[in-house]
């Protein structure tokens, strides 16, 4: 990803006349909490006189802002910045090469021995010291490392530095305080810390203000948000403050704990007018056995009873699940659970990870990555393939209904058709009306055609069904 700030701004340059305008080149690997980063260190840029650029070669800073959940993620980092050293074609001269994010906040200095070309690492919270970091490295040319994690993040966001116009990530928490074994997350973002209601309420409302119409509230476990603050305010609370938003039509939030729902939350929330009933709460595992050894602190039959709560509330809900397969000692009994449970919770949607053990985890200390990798791939591929048999049905469902489709702009792959999201996060893909600019508008799409993960229609010319009261899995979920 490379993000533009949305409004042309006028550059202001913090340092004396003597340093021309520069620009930055943003590369996002990784989450949303990323892209989200990747946002505010541009804002930290341009408030020190920076501006964006999308062109690598003419770019001052060249920024990777990195993930290191799977080493895949640090692998194609470490290859990239092979392909960004000094002397190749792709950067300008004297340019200045940062890596930002969760790899630099975990592997520090040492990065500079695997990539003795770049100029500034910079952690998960330091990466707003970029402006600094850069004018020490041009005065010097010494390389800068900041990794300090233990200061607030209290960062005032400037609401037009975002990628897409109409919508929006927000961070409602940094860090985790659990230990889910495989995790390298509390290392790289160390412990939880929530942003205060007051602070959440003001960003979304500014945010709206310059055109937002969808927010995504960001954290490792956002259904645990608001508990250290007076009156323990919960996320459903959070969710009815921002439904009072004028102007605000959606809000979702990523990503959950299955333990983490407040009392009466899928009853409180079922009603607000921007609730987006797609939501992301991530099983893992099928097999009790190995979510304990995850250290996840439920078992499935936990997670049942969070999906009967749901369901009673909301028979329609859409969840979304991660899954990670080849996880030290699954044996086939327990990967054939984690198919079986996929089936009987009828997820909407999964996302499907071979298991990658990270340094200095529970796991990686305790237990031998003893699952061969032709496994891991044929597990992996057996449980997208259920999903994918579930996504179809669910789409099929969809077939003849009149649907809200936020619009993104123009298919990536077919220029006459327009795309966008569902309520439901189901991108929707239909036909390009001449002399219309729909980007950013709320669309009715009747859908005409599905596939397991698209759904194709056209624009109605009536508004859309109200998609919670018509159900869209069959409420017999366990059958
Ligand atoms: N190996 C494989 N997948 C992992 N995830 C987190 N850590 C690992 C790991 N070591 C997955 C989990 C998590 C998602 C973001 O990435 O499923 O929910
Ligand atoms: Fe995001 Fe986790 Fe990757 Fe860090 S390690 S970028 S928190 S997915």
């Amino acid at each position: 990803m490379s993000s533009t700030p949305t409004t042309e701004r006028q550059p202001v340059s913090l340092q004396s006349e003597r340093v021309p305008h520069r620009l930055a080149y943003f590369e996002t690997y990784g989450c949303q909490m990323n892209k989200l980063d990747s946002e505010l260190a541009e804002q930290a840029l341009a408030e020190a006189g920076f501006s964006s650029t999308t062109e690598v070669s003419q770019a001052d800073l060249v920024v990777i802002n990195t993930c290191s959940v799977r080493d895949h993620a640090e692998h194609r980092v470490l290859s990239r910045l092979g392909v960004l050293k000094p002397g190749g074609d792709q950067r300008k001269e004297g340019s200045v090469l940062a890596l930002i994010g969760c790899m630099g906040q975990r592997q520090g200095e040492q990065l500079f021995k695997a990539a003795p070309h770049l100029d500034i690492v910079a952690g998960t919270t330091d990466f707003i010291r970029l402006p600094e970091l850069y004018a020490g490295v041009v005065k010097d040319r010494h390389h800068r490392t900041a990794l300090d994690l233990s200061g607030d993040f209290d960062y005032a966001r400037d609401p037009r530095f975002r990628s897409e116009r109409h919508r929006a990530f927000v961070s409602i928490m940094r860090g985790c305080d659990l230990h889910c074994t495989y995790c390298i997350v509390p290392t790289t973002r160390g412990p939880e810390v929530s942003v205060p209601l007051q602070t959440i309420v003001d960003e979304v409302s500014r945010l709206v203000d310059d055109g937002v119409q969808e927010v995504t509230l960001l954290g490792q476990t956002v259904n645990s948000w608001g508990k250290q603050f007076k009156g323990e305010p919960d996320l459903g609370d959070l969710l009815a403050q921002l439904d009072r938003i004028e102007g605000l039509k959606r809000t979702r939030f990523i990503t959950s704990h299955p333990n983490f729902f407040q009392d009466r939350f899928w009853e409180r929330v079922r009603d607000l007018r921007t609730f987006c009933p797609y939501v992301h709460v991530p099983l893992q595992h099928g097999s009790d056995r190995v979510l304990k050894r995850m250290a996840r602190l439920y078992t499935v039959d936990k997670y049942r009873c969070m999906v009967d709560e749901a369901r009673e509330s909301i028979p329609d809900v859409a969840l979304a699940s991660d899954w990670i397969v080849g996880f030290p000692g699954e044996t086939e009994a327990d990967h054939q659970e984690s198919l079986a449970r996929m089936r009987e919770f009828d997820f909407f949607h999964s996302y499907v990870f071979k298991y990658s053990p990270r340094p200095n985890t529970p796991s990686e200390r305790r237990m031998a990555d003893d699952i061969p990798r032709a496994d891991k791939e044929r597990r992996c591929n057996e449980l997208l393939a259920v999903q994918t048999e579930l996504s179809q049905k669910h789409n099929d469902a969809l077939i003849g209904r009149t649907l809200e489709v936020l619009v993104d702009g123009e298919s990536k792959k077919n220029p006459d058709r327009l795309s966008g999201r569902t309520r439901l996060n189901r991108a929707a893909h239909f036909e390009r009306p001449k002399g219309r600019e729909l980007t950013g508008k709320m669309i009715p799409v009747t859908i005409t055609r599905v596939t397991a993960h698209s759904l194709f229609g056209e624009i109605a010319d009536r508004p859309a069904d109200e998609i919670r009261k018509l159900p869209v899995v069959a409420p017999d979920y366990r059958g």
